[in-house]
């Protein structure tokens, strides 16, 4: 017996997947040749799985602003946020943010999987309910795992289900629901109206995880709810700067007059070192170019929608029946075509992520492409293409059209 063995089951299943030369989750960027171009394996390949939306890895204030930080404040802050850890530059930060959301508060964190643990974990107590989408995020689940509040889970944008869990938690007892804006495997987005709605009809407390959402929804690009036009119902959102920010981080923003004792209770913010300079400064910079970034996000959501209709119109078996968001994903049957058109596609010069349990929902293995504002028109016609090339050439059964 060893600690060990309770992975061998992970271990058979990897060692199951029919790949040939290259691990889809083992995969190394050898070179970035910019926002949409790699070299992989000593090959020129478009990048189709990088949840770089608003192509914001390679802006040029992002970049200037994170090489004058290194020059004037060094590599990193070596400290937490609440001892060493704020630099003028962090607080300049959560006021960008406060300004972009038009919130009275923001606390940046080291990693948007923190911000969101870290906010369920601390707001879920002994006698309170979590009620949360069955197929959100891990931090999500990982925050629950960390809280003490009993948690409640309702059926994937399912509102009626949601409002039949929320009519038997007792009365009186404190709840938080939490949904993501977008979600991130299917590409799907939730009926976030309906939901945060129903949420305030049972007096709960709302936060929604704007991750693959900010930066191209709504006009200023704040997410969802602004697009929808229920930031008011929204008490928290939460958001990471690793999507269309392009860089690392998480935040939290809201109006709640208590929101910033957070800072002394909040485990994931409080043990665990600050984001270095350079990258608070990107992100400064990066959030501001968004703010302005109406072409892009239109010209991303021009590219959503090619890709969907060419893979829709080619008989792939589309994960929603239209562009919902910039993640465009087709179901494959199982592990072994799965793998297989992965690889195959990766031959053909295109990277898109394989995604398969336990990151998918009911189990279901897809290939995931999320489109960047700076591919262009070409790049997505040459997605559309290879994609139909490798379908053929693992012979992926498609439908009619
Ligand atoms: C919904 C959601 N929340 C949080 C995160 C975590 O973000 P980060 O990469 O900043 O840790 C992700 C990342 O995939 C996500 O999809």
């Amino acid at each position: 017996m060893d600690l060990f063995d309770k992975f061998d089951g992970v271990a058979a299943l990897h060692a199951s997947l029919p790949f040939k030369d290259v691990d889809p989750f083992k995969v190394v960027m050898d070179k970035i040749l910019s926002e949409t171009v790699a070299v992989i394996n000593g090959r020129e390949t478009i990048m189709a799985g990088t949840n770089n939306y608003m192509g914001m890895t390679f802006n040029e204030e992002a970049m200037e602003a994170a090489k004058a930080a290194i020059d004037a404040y060094g590599t990193g802050t070596t400290g937490s946020r609440v001892l060493n850890g704020t630099y003028g530059i962090h607080k300049e930060l959560e006021a960008t943010l406060c300004e972009f959301y038009d919130t009275e508060h923001c606390m940046v964190f080291s990693t948007g999987y923190q911000a969101t643990l870290g906010l369920v974990s601390a707001l879920g107590g002994k006698d309170d309910y979590i009620i949360i989408d069955a197929d959100c995020h891990a931090s999500i689940y990982d925050g629950c795992s960390m809280s003490n509040a009993t948690i409640v889970r309702f059926k994937h944008n399912d509102v009626e289900n949601m409002e039949r869990r929320l009519k038997r938690i007792p009365e009186g007892a404190n709840k938080l629901v939490v949904v993501e804006g977008m979600y991130s495997m299917l590409g799907d987005a939730a009926p976030l109206k309906e939901m945060l709605e129903v949420a305030k009809k049972y007096g709960c407390m709302t936060l929604v995880d704007e991750a693959h959402s900010m930066g191209f929804c709504g006009e200023k690009g704040r997410g969802i709810a602004e697009e929808l036009g229920v930031e008011h119902l929204a008490d928290i959102v939460v958001g990471t700067f690793s999507k269309s920010v392009g860089t690392v981080g998480g935040f939290a923003v809201s109006n709640h007059p208590k929101f910033d004792i957070l800072r002394f209770v909040c485990r994931p913010y409080i043990f665990t070192a600050s984001l270095p300079p350079s990258v608070i400064a990107s992100a400064t910079a990066a959030i501001k170019a968004i703010s302005r970034s109406g072409n892009r996000r239109a010209h991303l959501w021009e590219n959503a929608r090619r890709l969907h209709a060419g893979l829709k119109s080619a008989g792939f078996d589309m994960c929603t029946n239209t562009a919902e968001s910039p993640i465009v994903a087709v179901h494959l049957p199982d592990p072994d075509v799965g793998t297989r058109f992965w690889e195959q596609l990766l031959e053909e010069g295109v990277y898109a992520n394989m995604a398969a349990p336990p990151a998918t929902p009911s189990g279901v293995f897809l290939m995931r492409v999320s489109v960047c504002a700076q591919h262009t028109t070409d790049q997505i016609d040459e997605i559309i293409k290879r994609f139909k090339v490798t379908a053929e050439k693992v012979a992926l059964e498609l439908r009619n059209t």
